[in-house]
């Protein structure tokens, strides 16, 4: 059993904490920090945690603590990691590490010279979709990923801080590009190094200083491309899909909205549809069990894991970090609309990757380009002749 220290009691609090007390879960949240007295009373009882308060340091320092996890507005996570680093607990932070890589680099050295456990709770890398199909390409069924594209959008968030981009670090690029940069570089190989970026983004609709849809492409050192697709300012609920394609397959996802859960409602007394949801009466898309597939589940049990088998989770602070500098990269490529380069502290993945081709032969004298079958049921393939370089179409 792990005991933990939850800080914060909003949106993340809430849904982190129904999936570590989920089910017949042994791990328990025994302590848990909110400004407010009242909500974190409340919180506390809702969901059966002994301990409650309002200074962060009480709940960190608690002997009985083996955990802390960070679910509060994104320029707090510092001084709570540095607070967990301090009383020597394993940490998990939220998305986004920081409001910029200086800040993630800044909190990676910390945990790694306190030598504490760290996790990056990116949770929409460990949904079951997501999963299952990372299995696959792992497998070579798609054959070598050549681009990832990932999509976030919703109407906008729920709470004022988001929208301060000096709380924040930013719009809808640092609030959910997180997520899509992540999803994509999973894909594509965590080992291969992000190279440059192009991102547009604009504040089409809310009024905000910060962007409300941002878009924007990541190419890795291999070739392959990264496209993430984010936005404050899309109506009808919460998208969230995922499309990698390879050499040889692809894969086309949707982990929420549009799952295959449909239902009608003239009354619309079910109150709570799911995250983002713009209506409860019509046709509704409610989610079977949200924490189950936006990830939580898989997720923490993997950090858990982890830490009892001193092992690395499949996402850490260096993971975060990596992620802020390439959202540091899109900020730099909306002003100037050039390509940018990730400009990284340090590169912990490999130096050499191989090239993406997948040529494949025909017979001694030509290379295969593409083989087909028509309508009118004729087969063709066309061939690149190897020594001419000449390109011939015939039909078989
Ligand atoms: N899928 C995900 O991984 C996911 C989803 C939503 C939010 N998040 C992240 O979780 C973090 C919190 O987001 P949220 O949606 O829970 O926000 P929220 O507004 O719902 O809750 C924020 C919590 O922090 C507390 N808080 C706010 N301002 C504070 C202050 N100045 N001092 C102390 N406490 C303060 C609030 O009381 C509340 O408990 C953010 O970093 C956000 O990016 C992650």
């Amino acid at each position: 059993m792990k005991k933990i220290a939850m800080l914060g009691t909003g949106l993340i609090g809430t849904f982190y904490t129904m999936s570590l007390h989920g089910l017949r879960s042994r791990d328990r949240v025994i302590h848990v920090y909110s400004r407010s007295g009242e909500r974190v009373k409340k919180f506390a009882q809702d969901f059966n945690i002994p301990k409650w308060t309002t200074d962060l340091k009480t709940a960190v320092s608690d002997p009985e603590v083996d955990i802390v996890v960070v679910g509060l507005p994104n320029n707090l996570h510092k001084d709570a990691i540095v607070a967990s680093a301090e009383a020597g607990k394993a940490v998990l932070c939220t998305k986004p590490l920081a409001r910029n890589a200086d800040e993630a680099w800044e909190i990676l050295k910390i945990v790694e010279k306190a030598g504490i456990f760290h996790g990056y709770l990116e949770d929409l890398v460990y949904t079951p979709k997501h999963l299952k199909a990372y299995a696959s390409v792992e497998k070579g069924a798609i054959g070598k990923v050549i681009w990832a594209r990932s999509r976030e959008a919703h109407p906008g968030p729920h709470s004022d801080w988001f929208w301060k981009p000096e709380i924040s670090g930013g719009g809808a690029l640092i609030d959910l590009g997180c997520h899509c940069i992540e999803i994509a570089r999973h894909f594509i190989g965590k080992d291969i190094r992000p190279v440059e970026v192009m991102c547009w983004a604009d504040t089409q609709v809310h009024p905000i200083e910060a962007e409300d849809h941002a878009i924007g492409l990541v190419r890795y050192a291999n070739g392959a491309i990264g496209q993430f697709e984010t936005g404050w300012s899309f109506r009808g609920g919460m998208e969230l899909k995922d499309e990698v394609s390879g050499t040889d397959g692809s894969i086309r996802m949707d982990n929420f909205l549009r799952t295959g859960f449909e239902m009608f409602s003239a009354p619309g007394k079910s109150g709570y549809v799911a995250e983002k949801a713009e209506t409860e009466t019509g046709w509704i898309f409610p989610v079977g069990d949200e924490v189950h597939e936006l990830g939580y589940n898989h997720m923490f049990a993997d950090m858990l894991d982890a830490i009892d088998n001193a092992t690395k989770p499949l996402e850490d602070f260096y993971d975060g970090y990596i992620v802020n500098e390439i959202m540091d990269a899109c900020y730099r490529s909306i002003k100037s609309k050039k390509w940018e380069k990730v400009e990284l502290k340090e590169w912990r993945g490999r130096d050499k990757v191989e090239p993406l081709s997948a040529f494949r032969e025909y017979d001694d004298k030509y290379w295969l380009v593409k083989e087909e079958t028509l309508a009118d049921k004729r087969k063709k393939v066309i061939l690149k002749d190897k020594k001419t370089g000449d390109i011939i179409q015939k039909e078989v």
